[in-house]
């Protein structure tokens, strides 16, 4: 069963913010066509005929979560300055390390989930290093990544435990400059 926009789970749906399972690696069947899923949506969501034809959001990432399984996987695909786009397809991603910097999208997040504007900055580590399991390798692996991908893998990764990205913005102050905060375009 294909995902389409209509199936993601919307903010106002209490289920989002339940805090997720780990899973087993290397992945069960079920698992496996889950992830599949996940990577076919964001995939076939960047491509603007079949983003048409099947009603897909165009997408950079999406958590397990978000179409109602609560275990520890998420999808995550940003282009790059260069070639081809960075694709992550991981289960129990788990965030090891980060800068004490922080970094935040100069025009605030978006989300698939959320259908309401939150305008502000998100703040987000301008640096980490994860922990995972790699679906697409079969292979534990260690991921350092900094700018857009990091902040779409914190974002993706938060889903997890239930957090969206507006929890993150400062309710007083939403466009707040703290002292070195990396803006990113
Ligand atoms: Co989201």
């Amino acid at each position: 069963m294909r995902i389409t926009y209509d199936t993601i789970l919307k903010d106002t749906d209490p289920r989002l913010r339940n805090s997720s399972q780990p899973i087993k690696t290397p992945l069960s069947a079920k698992h496996l066509a889950l992830a599949k899923r996940m990577l076919r949506y964001v995939k076939d969501s960047r491509e603007e005929e079949k983003a048409e034809k099947y009603n897909l959001r165009p997408a950079v990432g999406l958590a397990a979560p978000q179409v109602g399984e609560f275990v520890h996987i998420i999808m995550v695909m940003v282009d790059q300055e260069e070639g081809e786009p960075a694709v992550y397809l991981l289960a129990n991603p788990k965030i090891i390390a980060h800068s004490i910097q922080n970094s935040t999208l100069a025009t605030g997040e978006g989300c698939l989930s959320v259908e309401e504007p939150h305008p502000g900055y998100v703040l987000r580590h301008a640096r980490i290093t994860v922990r995972a399991y790699d679906i697409l390798d079969q292979k534990d692996v260690i991921i350092k990544e900094d700018g857009y991908a990091a902040v779409v893998l914190q974002h993706e990764i938060d889903h997890l435990h239930g957090v969206l990205f507006y929890d993150r913005i400062n309710k007083t102050n939403p466009w707040e400059q703290t002292p070195n905060l990396i803006l990113i375009d």
